[in-house]
């Protein structure tokens, strides 16, 4: 499936769901990082912006990017209402996001990085690198090949399916680590939680 229709695909999905709590990943994050002297956040496939608002509340300084129109818009109206000034949003797709090198403390990446294929994922991740600070920290959370939902759909590469219109890319922890091989990697496991269904995952969390 191609990048527009995607992109279509998170403009609709985003005008139907109302915001919700930060959720768990961010608040674990938070704990991991709070102590340390980290200022500079990107949020990357912010979605709504849920955990862009949470951490620019802990006092991040936070740039939250989306290629979904509805989800920034959303964003950008609780910025207005609430007077938050510690967020950028930009709509933008991951794929062409051009900071300058060394440029953010942490990298936070909830569930938006599976959706590419593998060279796409490979030229992501590089450039994630070459724009997260020197011992700043990469935290990623991805969809696992152990997820429910793997395999159903149809195949468009080796662990790439599209269902319903939505294309997901699950990641396994040897996946992960091939694709955070830049990076110096300091945690790396599976985790799963009931939504409708068991959902499975893999979270990473690396420096530079
Ligand atoms: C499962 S949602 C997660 C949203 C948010 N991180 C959260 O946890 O609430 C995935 C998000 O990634 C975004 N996304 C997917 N592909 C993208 C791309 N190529 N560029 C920018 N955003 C993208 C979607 O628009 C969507 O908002």
């Amino acid at each position: 499936m191609r990048f527009m229709e995607q992109r279509e695909y998170w403009k609709s999905r985003w005008e139907k769901v109302e915001r919700k709590p930060a959720n768990n990943f961010a608040r674990r994050i938070f704990s991991l990082i709070k102590n340390k002297k980290f200022k500079t956040l990107l949020d990357l496939g912010c979605g709504n912006g849920s955990d862009s608002i949470y951490f620019a509340n802990k006092g991040f300084k936070v740039t939250a990017i989306d290629f979904s129109e509805s989800g920034i818009k959303q964003l950008q109206k609780e910025i207005r209402q609430k007077r938050i000034k510690k967020i950028i949003p930009i709509c933008q797709d991951v794929k062409k996001i051009n900071f300058i090198d060394s440029y953010f403390d942490i990298i936070y990446a909830h569930l938006s990085l599976h959706y590419f294929d593998d060279k796409t994922t490979t030229q992501v991740f590089n450039k994630l690198h070459r724009i997260l600070k020197k011992k700043g920290l990469i935290f990623i959370k991805c969809k696992s090949i152990e997820d429910k939902l793997y395999g159903n759909g149809k195949k468009i590469e080796n662990n790439m399916y599209i269902l319903n219109n939505h294309v997901r890319h699950f990641f396994d922890k040897d996946y992960m680590r091939e694709k955070l091989g830049k990076f110096k990697i300091l945690k790396l496991r599976k985790t799963s939680c009931i939504y409708s269904y068991k959902s499975s995952f893999i979270e990473a969390v690396a420096t530079k």
